[in-house]
This record gives structure tokens, C-alpha cells and sequence, in this order.
């Protein structure tokens, strides 16, 4: 076999071995959350904190649930609470922090790739720091009327700005895109800013879009 076919089978060969051993999501992040400590601590993101007051109560869909630190507040809160994400562990970790807060959360293990939102159900959709734009038309399809989306991902901006957060501009949330995803629903909250973070593995600045957005009744 002449030398160039041979060096194009074996890169061939390499770059089939390295995606089969690419894991997957479900496996990174059961990785991440696998020791006792809450990687982004126990409280909830502070932007939700701040904004509670204005979030109708009712059923809650928390998309990227994870370890559960804004899913148990919102069950304190008196949401009724269902959370989803790809990690069993998170998942695992969010059913514990409920325990020891004394609140129900119903845990949904899946995949947001390709997960049915179903329609018109939710009175509250949460998502942090898990950046699908695809979902925005999901989202707003699974709210109730009168029903709100809040978010707060990190901006194209986080990578120049700390060091935590993806550097894949894939998982970077965009203004434009963001804000033509809503467009046809009330901005009742928006700000593309750099805040001071404290939560667990996120500490000092970090750049990001918030959002809160109302579906027209
Ligand atoms: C940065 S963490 C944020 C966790 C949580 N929202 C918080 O603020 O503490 C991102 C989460 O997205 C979840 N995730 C990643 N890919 C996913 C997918 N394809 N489907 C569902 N969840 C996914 C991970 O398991 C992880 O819990």
C-alpha cells in the first residue's frame, strides 16, 4: 500500500477511536458531581433569589437541574417542582438537598437534546447556565399563558472574562439570538452584564445574559 493511503487509514483509525471514547453528557457530568460536595453549592443563583417575588407560583419545569440548589429553593418557595437533567448523579445529589430541606422535587432523568416539553403546562421554566437555543420555541411552547421563563447563562464574553464557564461559543448565550427567540413575548427583565459570582466553583466575575420573559396571555 503506497505510504500516503497507510497514514490516511491510520488518521482515519485515531479520529474514529477518539469519538467512540468521547463521553457523553450524561457520563461527564455524572463525573463532575461525583463527590459529596455541591459543585455549585447549595444556594440558589442569585439572580433568582432577587427576582422570586415576581415568579407566579405554580408548576416549575428546571431545565439542567443538576445537584438541585434552585429547584429545592423554588420547592421551598412553594413551586411545585420538576426537575431535569442528563446526570442521574446530579439528579441523585438534588433529591438529597430536597431531603435535608424537607421539600418534594420530582426528578426526570433526560436528555434535552431530544426531550418532549410538552405544551402549555408550566407556569415557571427555569434554566442556568445551560445554553440549548433550540429549546427557546420548546420553552415557550410548554409555558401556560401568562406563564414566565427566566434564565442567566454565561455570555460570549465569559471566556475573556474568568476562567470558569464553556469556551465552546456553542454554549455562550448570544443577545440577538436570545432576544429574537422572545420576541414575541414580554421582556420583563434583560440584562447582558458582568456580576460578581459566588457559588461553589464559579467565584469572582462572570459575564452573562439574565433574562426574564412572559408568554403574551
Ligand atoms: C453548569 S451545570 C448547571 C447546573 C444547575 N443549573 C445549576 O445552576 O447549578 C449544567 C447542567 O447541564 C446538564 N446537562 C448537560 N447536557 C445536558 C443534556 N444534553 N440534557 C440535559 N442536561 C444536560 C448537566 O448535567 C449539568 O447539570
Amino acid at each position: 500500500m503506497p505510504r500516503t493511503a497507510t497514514l490516511l487509514l491510520c488518521l482515519c483509525w485515531a479520529v474514529q477511536t477518539r469519538a467512540q471514547q468521547a463521553a457523553s453528557p450524561a457520563q461527564t457530568w455524572d463525573q463532575r458531581y461525583a463527590a459529596e460536595e455541591y459543585l455549585y453549592g447549595k444556594e440558589p443563583v442569585e439572580f433568582l433569589r432577587a427576582q422570586i417575588g415576581r415568579l407566579g407560583r405554580g408548576r416549575a419545569l428546571c431545565l439542567a437541574a443538576g445537584e438541585g440548589r434552585n429547584e429545592v429553593f423554588l420547592a421551598q418557595q412553594g413551586f411545585a417542582v420538576v426537575a431535569v437533567d442528563v446526570s442521574a448523579r446530579g439528579l441523585e445529589k438534588c433529591q438529597a438537598l430536597a431531603k435535608e430541606r424537607g421539600v418534594q422535587v420530582q426528578t426526570v432523568k433526560a436528555d434535552l437534546r431530544d426531550w418532549d416539553l410538552g405544551k402549555a403546562q408550566y407556569a415557571l421554566i427555569t434554566d442556568f447556565y445551560y445554553y440549548q437555543p433550540d429549546l427557546f420555541p420548546k420553552i415557550i411552547a410548554a409555558l401556560k399563558p401568562g406563564g414566565i421563563f427566566i434564565m442567566q447563562n454565561f455570555s460570549l464574553d465569559q471566556p475573556a472574562t474568568n476562567r470558569f464557564g464553556p469556551r465552546d461559543p456553542a454554549y455562550l448565550a448570544k443577545p440577538a439570538e436570545v432576544l429574537a427567540a422572545f420576541a414575541g413575548c414580554r421582556i420583563r427583565y434583560y440584562e447582558d452584564t458582568v456580576v460578581q459570582l459566588d457559588e461553589g466553583m464559579h467565584q469572582g466575575a462572570g459575564a452573562v445574559i439574565r433574562l426574564i420573559a412572559e408568554k403574551p396571555r
